[in-house]
């Protein structure tokens, strides 16, 4: 006997439009069958309670169907980690404010929800990969409000709130780590990349799958969703060169040869066993998504 599908009929994914991951999710639920609903801020401010819950009226199911039938997908944040710094109110109403906003719309709604957040949360002092009941120590102010929304959400009691924390994402629709490399490559001989902070590089096409997956086992709760493997910015970006045919050297260096604003975690590797046991299938390693996604980008660039 085949397990229940739990997928929603209709999927409202916030930055569905105009966000790397939200774009995804557009696809992959469209693709599983879903009525995938993009927006983006001009369709609806977000932060204005009103006008969400008129947005979300208008895209409600059919009389002969139910409000647990449409999933709000919440993909919108204030993800400029170093920005963050100097604009922690900016960063803490998209992150902190907003979440906790939709959690109170959803639960009042009888809408499924599920929000995204980041390894960020944790500070790497554990040196190995984290599980979701792992201890949180933010070291930045974009990890702190992302965090803060987290709590926020878990603190409602909104029905099958489901939060996905992510990591380290690469996809179409715009600039992200390998991208940067391989435009900084065309003008540069050689780069330097540090090879002292571990993560989880993910695919926004394969966490978008993941999700569908998940939603579709009726999966709940706080969970670690990436592709699998770990990788330092130097192996990425040294693993991109190489799918990219660049004549380009990538050097290794130390954390401290590149200062930035916001601090970031030496080691924030997600455990993934939990979402892997729930959604049924282990994603694919991260080169395998990343090798996918050069060709992408090469082909749209003639081959070049
Ligand atoms: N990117 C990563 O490497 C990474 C790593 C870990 C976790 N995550 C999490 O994964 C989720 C999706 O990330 P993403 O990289 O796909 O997001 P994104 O493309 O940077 O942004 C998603 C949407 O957020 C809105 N937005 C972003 N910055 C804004 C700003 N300064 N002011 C107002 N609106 C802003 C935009 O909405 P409109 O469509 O309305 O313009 C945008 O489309 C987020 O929850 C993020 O925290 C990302």
């Amino acid at each position: 006997m085949s397990p229940e599908n739990r997928l929603p009929k209709i999927a409202v994914i916030l930055g569905g439009k105009n966000g790397m991951l939200g774009r995804a999710l557009t696809t992959a639920f469209a693709a599983a069958g879903v009525r995938a609903v993009p927006a983006s801020h001009a369709d609806v401010d977000y932060l204005d309670a009103d006008a969400l819950d008129d947005f979300l009226e208008a895209q409600q199911p059919g009389d002969d169907e139910d409000t647990a039938d449409l999933c709000l997908v919440n993909t919108v944040a204030y993800t400029q980690v170093d920005q963050a710094e100097d604009q922690p109110e900016e960063a803490y109403k998209l992150n902190a404010a907003l979440p906790a906003q939709l959690g109170v719309v959803a639960a009042e709604r009888g809408h499924k929800l599920v929000h995204f957040s980041t390894d960020f949360v944790f500070d790497g002092a554990k040196g190995a990969p984290y599980v979701p009941t792992d201890a949180t120590n933010p070291l930045s102010v974009y990890g702190a409000s992302k965090l803060a929304g987290e709590e926020a959400l878990l603190s409602l009691d909104v029905p099958g709130l489901l939060i996905l924390r992510t990591a380290w994402l690469f996809g179409p629709g715009r600039m992200n780590f390998p991208a940067r490399m391989i435009e900084l490559a065309g003008t540069r001989a050689e780069l330097n990349v540090v090879d002292d902070q571990h993560g989880s590089p993910t695919s926004t096409t394969d966490l978008a799958a993941l999700t569908v997956a998940l939603a579709e086992n009726g999966a709940s709760g706080l969970l670690h969703a990436t592709n699998a493997g770990e990788a330092t910015w130097h192996e990425l970006a040294a693993e991109t060169i190489r799918l990219a045919e660049l004549p380009c050297r990538v050097n290794p260096i130390p954390t401290s040869g590149f200062p930035t604003k916001a601090k970031r975690p030496p080691c924030s590797v997600l455990d993934i066993a939990r979402t892997v046991q729930l959604a049924g299938y282990t994603p694919r390693p991260w080169r395998e998504a990343l090798a996918e996604y050069v060709a992408g980008l090469r082909n749209e660039s003639g081959g070049r």
